[in-house]
């Protein structure tokens, strides 16, 4: 899958969110990075259908996603950064319904469903209820719905919040190697979850997409100089607001 964007603009009444963000995309484990406030939420409602761009194009495959939205939309796993969890339903229950909503045949399903329980190591837990889950876990069940399906596009909107550094790791791990057969989008404002093991990063600050490209291009920055870290890069791009927000680093 290739997916594309072509100067994507949002704006809130006079509030300009986004700025013809243009980019593309083949599979690999990219990093939206960027400070609170840069825009990564609103790129990604537009990315999953949530809201409509005021300006631009998505294309999919070299094809607008616009005239066939339903198709497009059914190749996303999506993990929202808002938990809207159904509280009482026990964990397999919630993602037995996300699977039925998928569209995934019954005769598959349980077998699905613990696949992606295992991937977030909460197959022990499958019967407790969401209302009885930590933060973290409830992250977690978020995770395994968007990962159900095995979906070609998979996009996630600050994922890792509320886990901790051993859960981030091993997160990391399974979301790289989805990377390697689909186009798995990360917004984080944390430089860590990015730069340990993303393979591109995009950098973006007040609605711009300032960087593109692999890490290793990125840290190395066309100078001549060694490499730099990519926490460095990103307090130069992004500007030092950068920092004032990120109290919650791992
Ligand atoms: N529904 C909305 N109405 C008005 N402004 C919004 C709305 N959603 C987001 N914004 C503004 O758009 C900018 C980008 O927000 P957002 O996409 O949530 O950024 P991020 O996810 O990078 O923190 C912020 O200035 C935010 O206040
Ligand atoms: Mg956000």
């Amino acid at each position: 899958m290739e997916l594309e964007l072509r100067n994507i603009s949002m704006s809130y009444g006079r509030k300009r969110a986004l700025d013809r963000v243009s980019f593309k995309l083949e599979p690999c484990f990219c990093g939206l990075l960027g400070p609170n406030g840069a825009g990564k939420s609103t790129l990604i409602k537009i990315l999953t259908g949530g809201l409509t761009a005021t300006e631009g194009e998505i294309l999919c495959d070299g094809a607008p996603v616009a005239r066939n939205l339903q198709k497009y939309l059914g190749n996303i796993g999506y993990m929202p950064q808002e938990q809207a969890l159904y509280r009482d339903f026990t964990a397999f229950e919630y993602l037995d319904y996300m699977a039925a909503l998928k569209g995934i045949s019954r005769k598959e399903r349980a077998e699905r469903i613990e696949a992606v329980l295992r991937d977030v190591e909460l197959y022990e837990e499958r019967s407790g209820k969401l209302k009885t889950f930590s933060g973290g876990m409830r992250q977690r069940v978020m995770l395994a719905q968007a990962l159900l399906g095995d979906p070609p596009l998979l996009i996630l909107d600050e994922p890792m919040s509320g886990l901790d550094p051993g859960q981030r790791v091993r997160i990391r791990q399974l979301l790289r190697r989805h990377g390697q057969r689909s186009i798995v989008l990360m917004a984080t404002h944390i430089v860590a979850d990015v730069e340990a093991s993303s393979d591109r990063v995009l950098l973006l600050s007040q609605g711009h997409l300032v960087g593109f490209d692999t890490l290793e291009a990125l840290r190395r920055g066309g100078g001549t100089e060694g490499a730099r870290s990519l926490e460095e890069i990103y307090v130069e791009l992004c500007g030092d607001g950068a920092t004032k927000n990120d109290t919650d680093k791992v």
